[in-house]
């Protein structure tokens, strides 16, 4: 799949408001007043809202259009996103724009109109606008982050307050290459709009000087009746695509309020290709030039499999990629060597040498994949070396073809632990050994690998990383890989273009070309009445040296575009300014100290003229006044795959892949599930189908052990025991915090013991221990932890649920406080439907009903009516902290607070939950 383009999502909030019904609870006994209570007093205002439900009886913000707008210009996509919304209410709310885009877009402009006033972002260099803004955002409160969001995309949020009977428009603009995969180019556009929507439209229009091939315009979630729905025009060179149904065409039903327009909106086309040169553009001063010549052989390929078969692949993942390997090898043409490299901490080969594909190898080595097994930890160093001295040995003996293509494709799902561990050694050992003489591509499996460490090492042996989710399409995602490179058709491209005419030209040496594919080089001419540009390509193919030589001339804007209304301004600039930049960050990742530096320079100067917001830089948008004064500017960001792993490794996981089937609108499922304890024994129960949350603690004396998660039949108990504050603080409050945690897995015969100090692991009568104070991981055969330094815990055990265990520090000479815990579980789905225990009896969800809405005790705290578990309980809006993401301040989470220790919510009475030993299990 390729290029994606934009994707939306309009949501309501209700807000939190000194007038309004609905606010925030803040319970003062939070740890934050560890860091003083002003900051929670001042976080209130736009961090916690609640999430309104159309279903309610208080909707009053109409959002009455939303435009999607693509124009694409010689793959060149340039995306308008409108909404505008109508605060109906007599009270002002706060509106909220979510959308989604391709992570390969660059968001390039933003703005908010609100009567009348324009509001508009602003690109500036992400650490200044940091420093800047340095009091927001230490108190968390970057609200337009851009956040991961699935596999392809990413959210841009951002929150407006709005006055009573007042309307708002958002615009949105991002940009974007198309990628050119496996012989197409996709633009997609998610949408979300939750609501019946007046004006909605969705329109593209394409215009490629080279003439379409075919193009095909649906939507997921488009039946057959209404495909008639999506125009299409495709003539020669340009394509009309509209889609905007009536109210009543978005009705799930007649008369319902429910909307169809869930899922994404795609559309798929190529280019004809008629010559061997490809086409070259040159106006405005720029030039372009695409290439991706029609009907070459393929060259044979020389392919090294460097699979990973450690304890963590157990289950599923091995599983899924044996499926893989079996429709691969097939795939595999008999001209084609290949071998296959399996590591754990030993490394075992099919083969010492590679071997032709023909059938009966074929056949063997398809026996031999049906039968790995997963054992042990990780060794990538060793691997990846035993590979390449395969193709070496294979070289010098000339076994293969001088034309042919070698590469290695290395599977893994976990980090080096074992043989080299330091990933910069291994980066140099490969490096140094591979001689720019074959490529390296890696697929990181999962989410538990360092996918950066990857990425940098497959970039700097002209190949590429990829990442494999989890989830039941694994096998389909990584044949997809393989067969976008599967077949090269030439090696060594080499893009000539006259020197003293082109300055800033993008990358021109590339190591392969695959069929499906395209190379795009962009330049700025120095001259720009030129009328004879020679352009020269040299490479190597399958029997004969490929080359092409072509002349083209500068044209003027309006012969080659003739159809202006198809076209936005200066794409050609932008567009080699978007190579350019891609370039420099790629380069930022692998390069010398001297190069990285400079690229990085390059990079940040760039997208802050052409206004693109990077990992370089930032999005600012300062929002307007309110009768409290003015509100806090937001900050949007552009996240490095280093950061978004970061967020996921600490149990972002916002992907719900395990759930996923084939449909792409999939992706996008609600977060998954976690619930946790953190804090003041505050405990939280998400409900990402209800998108809601319940909360309420647990008040007892220091040293109690309460059992949090109790899974007979997985065999799975965890308890936990509070610890009390060095002394009673002036306030008089007792605060508990649990201080030590007890893991069982009764199967595997392990105990596991988490304090503030450290990490003890026992089995078979050993123990072993990890220290808060390194990052650290430990693997076994059944289990799997890894430990950030004084941070976080994940506890993967084998087959069954993540636990995280987040590590709170403390001024070492704070008065009354001391270090304190908070226990997260990841994938509560994994545990059976016998769990119980204080987090536990909720991992399969829990039925409730909220109703007479009413003020509470303190004016900005609203009660209500819960019915749950036939208790009719009052409960109060409130909000917890969610601290996966960030240590210090946490992510606020609104949840109905339930009093007197969770009492008619939880079954039976706290105290029933009391246990006598940490690691006692009944
Ligand atoms: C808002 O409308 C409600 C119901 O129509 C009414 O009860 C309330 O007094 C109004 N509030 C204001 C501030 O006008
Ligand atoms: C950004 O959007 C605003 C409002 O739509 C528009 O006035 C402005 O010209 C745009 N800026 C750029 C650089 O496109
Ligand atoms: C909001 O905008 C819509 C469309 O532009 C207009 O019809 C409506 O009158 C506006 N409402 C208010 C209260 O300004
Ligand atoms: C390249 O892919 C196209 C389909 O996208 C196919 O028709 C063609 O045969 C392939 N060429 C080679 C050399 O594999
Ligand atoms: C790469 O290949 C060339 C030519 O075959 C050879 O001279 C060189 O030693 C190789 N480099 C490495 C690091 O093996
Ligand atoms: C880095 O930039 C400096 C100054 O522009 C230049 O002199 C130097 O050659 C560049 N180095 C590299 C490795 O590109
Ligand atoms: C829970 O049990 C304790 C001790 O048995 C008792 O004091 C308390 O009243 C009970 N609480 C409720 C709400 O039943």
């Amino acid at each position: 799949m390729s290029g994606v383009l934009a994707v939306l999502l309009l949501c309501v909030y209700v807000l939190a408001s000194s007038h309004g019904a609905l606010v925030i609870f803040q319970d003062a006994s939070t740890p934050q007043g560890l860091d003083g209570a002003a900051r929670q007093l001042q976080g209130l205002d736009g961090a916690a809202r609640l999430r309104q439900k159309r279903s309610t009886d208080n909707v009053n913000v109409e959002v009455y259009s939303v435009k999607v707008d693509c124009k694409v210009t010689s793959r060149f996509a340039h995306t308008v996103i409108t909404s505008s919304a109508l605060n109906k209410g007599n009270f002002s709310q706060e509106v909220s724009f979510e959308v989604e885009l391709p992570k390969t877009a660059f968001i390039t402009n933003f703005s908010m109109e609100i009567e009348g006033q324009t509001y508009m972002g602003e690109v500036k260099e992400k650490e200044k606008a940091k420093k800047q803004y340095e009091v927001a955002v230490s108190r968390g409160q970057t609200a337009g982050l851009v956040k991961a969001s699935g596999r392809k995309m990413e959210k841009f949020s951002v929150s407006v307050n709005i006055a009573a009977n007042s309307n708002v428009t958002f615009i949105l603009t991002h940009e974007e290459l198309l990628k050119r995969t496996l012989g197409q180019y996709e633009i997609m556009t998610r949408v979300k709009p939750k609501q019946l929507v007046q004006h909605f439209e969705i329109v593209a229009d394409i215009y490629e000087p080279q003439g379409i091939a075919f193009l095909d315009a649906y939507g997921t979630f488009i039946s057959n009746e209404l495909l008639p729905l999506v125009e299409k025009t495709v003539s020669d060179k340009k394509a009309h695509i509209a889609f905007s149904p009536t109210l009543d065409q978005q009705r799930k039903c007649s008369g319902c309020d429910g909307t169809l327009i869930d899922g994404d909106f795609i559309i798929k086309y190529d280019v004809k290709r008629a010559e061997s040169i490809g086409d070259i553009q040159i106006v405005n001063g720029y030039f372009v030039h695409f290439f991706a010549p029609p009907d070459l052989p393929r060259v044979p390929k020389n392919v090294m499999f460097v699979i990973d078969r450690s304890g963590s692949m157990w289950g599923d993942k091995l599983k899924q990629t044996k499926e893989a390997m079996l429709t691969i090898l097939d795939d595999l043409q008999k001209e084609d060597y290949f071998g296959i490299v399996l590591f754990d901490s030993s490394i075992s080969t099919w083969k010492d040498s590679l071997t032709m594909a023909t059938v009966e190898n074929v056949n063997e080595a398809k026996t031999f994949v049906r039968e790995i097994k997963d054992q042990g930890t990780t060794d990538i160093n060793g691997a990846v070396m035993k590979a390449i001295d395969m193709f070496k040995k294979d070289k010098e003996n000339q076994k293969f073809s001088e034309r042919s293509v070698s590469m290695i494709i290395l599977l893994t799902d976990g980090m080096p632990n074992s043989g080299v561990s330091s990933v910069d050694q291994i980066q140099e050992n490969v490096h140094g050994a591979i001689g720019g003489n074959m490529s390296l591509f890696c697929l990181g499996f999962g989410n538990d690998v360092e996918y950066s460490f990857l990425d940098v090492m497959a970039k700097q042996n002209q190949g590429l990383a990829r990442r494999i989710y989890e989830g039941s399409d694994a096998t389909l995602q990584l044949q997809g890989f393989y067969e976008e490179v599967a077949s090269p058709l030439l090696s060594d491209i080499d893009l000539r273009y006259p020197d003293n005419l082109v300055n800033s030209l993008t990358t021109s040496h590339y190591k392969q070309l695959f069929n499906g594919s395209e190379i795009v080089v962009a330049g700025r001419l120095s001259d720009n009445s030129l009328d004879n540009f020679l352009v020269e390509v040299f490479a190597h193919g399958f029997e004969d040296d490929f080359s092409v030589k072509g002349q083209a001339s500068a044209q003027e804007w309006d012969v080659l575009y003739p159809e202006q209304e198809y076209i936005f301004g200066d794409f050609t600039e932008r567009l080699w300014a978007y190579l350019t930049i891609q370039n420099m960050l790629s380069k930022r990742e692998s390069g010398t100290m001297e190069e990285k530096v400079n690229a990085t320079a390059k990079a940040l100067e760039m997208s802050l003229k052409y206004s693109f917001v990077t990992p370089l830089t930032s999005m600012v948008v300062t929002k307007p006044e309110t009768d409290k004064g003015p509100e806090d500017p937001l900050i949007a960001d552009k996240l490095t795959e280093d950061e978004r792993e970061k967020k996921q490794q600490h149990g972002y996981h916002t992907y719900g892949h395990q759930l996923s089937s084939h449909s792409t609108s999939s992706f996008l499922s609600a977060p998954r599930s976690t619930s946790y304890v953190d804090g003041d024994p505050h405990f939280m129960i998400e409900l990402p189908e209800r998108e809601d949350a319940l909360c309420f603690n647990i008040d007892d004396r220091p040293g109690t052990i309460f059992n949090l998660v109790r899974d007979p039949l997985a065999g799975i108990t965890v308890n936990g025991q509070t610890i009390g504050d060095k002394k009673v603080a002036p306030n008089g409050k007792i605060n508990t915090y649990f201080g030590r945690f007890g893991i069982v897995h009764q199967m595997l015969g392990v105990r596991l013991e988490v304090t503030t100090q450290d990490i003890t692991v026992f089995k078979d009568g050993k123990q072993a221990k990890l220290y808060w104070s390194g990052t650290s991981s430990l693997k076994g055969a059944n289990f799997d932890l890894q430990v950030t330094k004084d941070r976080s815990l994940t506890v993967t055990l084998r087959g069954s649920v993540r636990f995280l265990v987040i590590l709170h520090k403390v001024w070492k000479k704070h008065p009354y406080h001391q270090d304190y815990l908070g226990f997260y579980t990841l994938d509560t789905h994994l545990l059976s439907d016998s769990v119980h225990g204080l987090l536990g009896q909720f991992y399969h969800g829990v039925q409730f009903e909220i109703r007479d809405l009413r003020p509470g005790e303190e004016p900005d705290k609203p009660d209500a009516t819960m019915l749950v578990k036939g208790h009719e309980l009052t409960v109060t809006r409130g909000w917890q902290r969610d601290f996966r993401s960030d240590i210090k301040n946490g992510d606020n989470i609104p949840c109905w607070f339930i009093h007197y220790n969770g009492n008619g919510l939880i079954d039976g009475n706290h105290t029933d939950y009391i246990m006598s030993g940490l690691f006692n299990t009944v």
